[in-house]
């Protein structure tokens, strides 16, 4: 499949998709954004791909942000349904997918970079990264699930500071407030983030996809999570990879998991 905007490279069941504007420092434009949901729907049916990593090309950015030309004369009516298209065809849309998403954020996450870093089930970051939600500083809010996700992983007090005042933060300071699970050198970025979807895919994919969907009820209006989870956790039982799991454990050997 040809994308404009994108690259995508699978090796050792795990695909990688990399944001490809590096003249604009990957700014999310709308035909990006259209390539992005193309890939993940795509991804998410290939039997081949167990983990996703997504990145930005080059060193200096991840994602510096939705396109800012591009939304810069738009109407009331017109932000509105970007912000929901947004939500709808790649936020919302990476956070419920079945298979896990890390975002590998190799150089600035900024506004909407940092929101779609938010939207993969968790990060990794390299030393020279930066992240902010920089929205109000051009008279807008985050509209990609900022104000509901970055309270989710930092706090509602840390949340409120970053978006308030603007300002970008270290990859070492959003280690530490929990927005970004591990950060290395960036040369050793993509491999890091490899060796954990290595681990990953050690385990039953049925019950990784289960386990993403209760962990997100958490966190989503009109859900229980406990019985979502309770829901889950009996659907598990009656799959193969469930008897394969145990069986293994039993049998003192490596589980070999189809997903079935
Ligand atoms: N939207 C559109 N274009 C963007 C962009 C964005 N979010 N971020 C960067 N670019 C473009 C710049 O306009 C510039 O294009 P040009 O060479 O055609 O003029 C190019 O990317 C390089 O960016 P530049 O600003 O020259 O790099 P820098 O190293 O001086 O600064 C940043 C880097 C990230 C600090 C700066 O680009 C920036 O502040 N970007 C906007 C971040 C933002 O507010 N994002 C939230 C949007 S909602």
């Amino acid at each position: 499949m040809n994308y404009e905007n994108i690259l995508i490279s699978i090796e050792n069941n795990t695909a990688t998709i990399t944001v490809n504007r590096p003249t604009k420092l990957n700014a999310l434009n709308k035909d990006t954004i259209a390539d992005l949901h193309k890939a993940f729907k795509t991804l998410a049916k290939n039997k081949e791909v167990a983990v996703i990593i997504l990145t930005g090309s080059g060193e200096k950015a991840f994602v510096a942000g939705a396109d800012i030309a591009e939304f810069s004369n738009f109407s009331i009516e017109k932000g509105t349904e970007l912000a929901a298209e947004g939500h709808e065809k790649l936020f919302d849309f990476i956070e419920n997918l079945k298979k896990p998403v890390i975002a590998a954020i190799n150089g600035f996450a900024l506004g909407g970079g940092l929101e779609l870093a938010m939207a993969c089930h968790f990060r990794v970051a390299s030393e020279n990264a930066k992240m902010g939600l920089p929205e109000v500083s051009l008279g807008l809010i985050p509209g990609y699930g900022g104000t509901q996700r970055l309270p989710q992983l930092v706090g509602k007090g840390r949340a409120m500071e970053m978006i308030m005042t603007a300002a970008m933060i270290t990859a070492q300071d959003a280690y530490r407030i929990g927005l970004v699970n591990h950060v290395v050198p960036q040369e050793e970025l993509l491999a890091f983030c490899n060796s954990i979807a290595h681990k990953i895919m050690k385990n039953s994919p049925f019950a990784i996809g289960k386990a993403i969907k209760a962990i997100n009820a958490n966190f989503k209006e009109g859900k229980n999570g406990f019985e979502t989870e309770i829901k889950a956790f009996g659907k598990c039982f009656g799959t193969e990879d469930f008897k394969e799991g145990t069986t293994a454990f039993l049998e003192k050997r490596k589980a070999n998991f189809t997903g079935k």
